[in-house]
């Protein structure tokens, strides 16, 4: 097998040796909250004590520098048989977009086969160091290049993220079809913009509908990691470049994301259990399915 093909959730991640965990947060529609909860999950992986990168795979529409509040060239990092980009820090996490690359005024025009190369520089050519989980904001949809992108990331697994609107879930369909045709294990879907809860009379209001991403996750036998309500906040986190679970970590959305963070974390420790060479474990976990 080609090394930088994903071939299965035991393919050992060789272009990342010193990175256990790598995970990608996608979606089939546009706009459906991918990198707020990338963004969000990584900052609250580091915080509840984990070492984690942020690659912003979305070369296309890099929002990650807005999202982070950082924007600056990388250090080049030079030895005598390599050099490397230095990722840069905020938040706890480490962070690499095209966005710190490129005049962000100019739009990227990518071809396919170019896009990929410079995604596939990005996990190379760039100091991760030792990580627990590198998490890839992907771009949206489920076309050729997602699926070279896939095929030229290694995988542990991914994320599906869906709001709860029809259109959204049967883009959420393809994305995990996509997946599950290249061997990368599902992760988990999260539904975000699930309910809107009024401010002033507390009463929810399914905006997209309601439990379409739990329905998904049941019928595709993909666990369901949780429901982000739409908020204001959540928003405003972005635009300020301050996640909203280091901005305001006693909010209960900030709560509900970082129990979506751990039971991300739960699951690819099950899925690395799993996939380990101990056969007792596996037979026990596939019994309980
Ligand atoms: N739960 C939420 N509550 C309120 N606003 C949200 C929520 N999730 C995302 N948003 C807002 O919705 C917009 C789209 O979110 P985001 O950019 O994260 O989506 P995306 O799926 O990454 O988009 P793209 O497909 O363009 O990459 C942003 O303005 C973001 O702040
Ligand atoms: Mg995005």
């Amino acid at each position: 097998m080609n090394s930088n093909t994903i071939g299965s959730n035991s393919t050992k991640n060789e272009l990342l040796p010193k990175v256990k965990n790598t995970i990608a947060i996608a979606s089939g529609k546009g706009g459906v909250g991918k990198s707020t909860v990338a963004v969000n999950l990584a900052v609250a992986l580091a915080k509840a004590g984990a070492s984690v990168g942020l690659l912003d795979a979305d070369i296309y529409g890099p929002s990650i520098p807005l999202m982070l509040g950082i924007n600056e060239r990388p250090k080049i990092y030079k030895s005598a048989e390599t050099m490397k980009m230095l990722p840069l820090e905020n938040f706890g996490i480490k962070i690499m977009s095209i966005g710190f690359l490129v005049d962000n005024t100019a739009p990227v025009i990518w071809r396919g086969p170019m896009a990929s190369g410079a995604l596939k520089q990005f996990v190379t050519d760039v100091d991760w160091d030792e990580l627990d989980y590198l998490i890839f904001d992907m771009p949206p949809g489920t076309g050729d290049i997602q699926l070279t992108l896939c095929q030229t990331i290694p995988l542990t697994g991914a994320v599906i993220v869906t709001t709860p609107q029809k259109v959204s879930l049967s883009d959420a369909r393809k994305a995990l079809n996509m997946f599950t045709r290249v061997n990368v294990p599902l992760l988990g879907v999260v539904e975000n913009m699930s309910y809107f809860i009024a401010p002033d009379t507390g009463n929810v209001y399914d905006i997209f509908g309601t439990g379409g991403g739990e329905k998904l996750a049941s019928e595709t036998s993909t666990p369901f990691l949780g429901k982000i309500p739409i908020d204001p906040r959540i928003r405003v986190g972005g635009d300020k470049g301050i996640p909203i679970v280091f901005d305001l970590p006693d909010s209960n959305e900030a709560k509900i994301i970082s129990q979506i963070a751990k039971n991300l974390a739960e699951q690819v420790n099950i899925r690395n259990i799993n996939s380990s060479s101990n056969p007792k474990i596996e037979i026990i976990l596939g019994d309980g399915d």
